[in-house]
């Protein structure tokens, strides 16, 4: 059988590398991946992972007939600020509100270094139908590690956070850091358990799918935060380091593309199938799946149109050091990128997600 076509993989398999020439090295760490003969950057963890999770895909919509499941693109706000306006606010040396989105985003990297802790219950207790040789069955069998190991590091090699960190230091020239980012992304995190969707699964099977769900939409929002850094960062104007750090910010892009293909594969497959709950009744599956990812999304909008545009404009007005901080707003206002949620979402906007369970 083709590697391509193989539904069953060991861990070691699913953690396998590409073969590369040469380590990529970044600020005197190395990194993971690395560069092929041709000089192409390889992700790491990809030479069996990938093609697997193809397979996989192929599997479920030739056996179920279902589209994989995804969080629709018109539900993902433009960032705040966009692009124009985070060059502006460079320009005009206000720099904290970028230093702290960077550093946010290579703290929250480092958190998926946790989907390696997620207990799996076994496959067979709450699935009625079988799962050999489906993403699901891979979760606990270098799924999860191989996404945690991309996302925080392993090891001696480093990952997303530090790449993260090297890409702000090196556009930015080493910026102060503030202690109390940390701090304050705990708090806007709200609590870790909120309350049951589906209580008759049990808190083992709503925890699994409800952290599948979230990390999904935590990895396609930040996809387009990511093509925003992109773009800010390569702009020599503003970024001392506008190739090299354009260059990592392109790397990490493409590491991530298996982190949403393997989940949305997991869910796609539970929701083909028959939940069963605690007391064994069956429970439409795609139903469950569904609600979970509606509340996920309305989660990441609150915080995406609310409550993070409110931080970023509390961050200028406290830290730029200019005469008019009026006239300032004004023309970062003037730049900013208007948007309509889709109708179903109407509601979310003026939430704030301290203030909505
Ligand atoms: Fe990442
Ligand atoms: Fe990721």
């Amino acid at each position: 059988m083709s590697k391509e076509s193989r539904l069953k993989f060991s861990a070691d398999e699913i953690l396998a590398n590409v073969p590369v020439k040469e380590p990529l090295i970044v600020n005197g760490v190395k990194c993971h991946g690395g560069f092929d003969d041709d000089g192409r950057y390889r992700s790491p963890r990809t030479l069996m992972r990938v093609p697997a999770i193809k397979a996989w895909q192929e599997q479920h919509r030739a056996t179920s007939g279902m589209a994989l499941v995804e969080i629709p693109a018109d539900t993902i706000p433009p960032y705040m600020p966009n692009a124009a306006q985070a060059k502006f606010l460079l320009r005009s040396g206000v720099r904290e509100p970028m230093v702290r989105t960077l550093t946010e985003i290579a703290i929250v990297e480092g958190f998926g270094a946790m989907i390696r802790e997620l207990p799996v219950p076994p496959l067979k207790s709450f699935i009625r139908e079988n799962t050999e040789g489906t993403a699901l069955a891979h979760l606990t069998t270098g799924l999860f590690e191989a996404h945690a190991r991309d996302e925080a590091g392993w090891s001696e090699e480093g990952g997303h956070r530090q790449m993260w960190e090297a890409a702000r230091d090196a556009a930015l020239s080493k910026p102060e850091i503030s202690s109390e980012i940390f701090a304050s992304i705990m708090t806007r995190r709200g609590p870790a358990n909120p309350p049951a969707l589906f209580p008759e699964l049990g808190e083992g099977v709503e925890r699994l799918i409800r952290f599948m769900v979230n990390v999904l939409a935590i990895e396609v929002f930040a996809a387009s935060t990511f093509a925003w850094a992109e773009e800010v960062l390569s702009d020599p104007e503003v970024s001392d380091a506008p190739d090299d750090t354009a260059r990592l910010v392109r790397f990490i892009r493409s590491d991530e593309a298996p982190h949403v293909e393997y989940l949305r594969t997991a869910l796609s497959e539970i929701a083909a199938r028959t939940i069963l709950t605690l007391d064994g009744k069956p429970l439409a599956a795609n139903v469950v799946v569904d609600q979970m990812m509606d509340r996920s999304i309305r989660m990441m909008l609150r915080t995406r149109i609310n409550d993070r545009p409110m931080m970023i404009r509390e961050v200028i007005r406290r830290t730029a050091k200019v005469n008019d901080v009026e006239e300032l707003m004004r023309q970062f206002d003037a730049l900013g990128t208007s948007w309509t949620p889709p109708s179903r979402f109407a509601d979310v906007a003026n939430q704030s997600s301290a203030t909505v369970g």
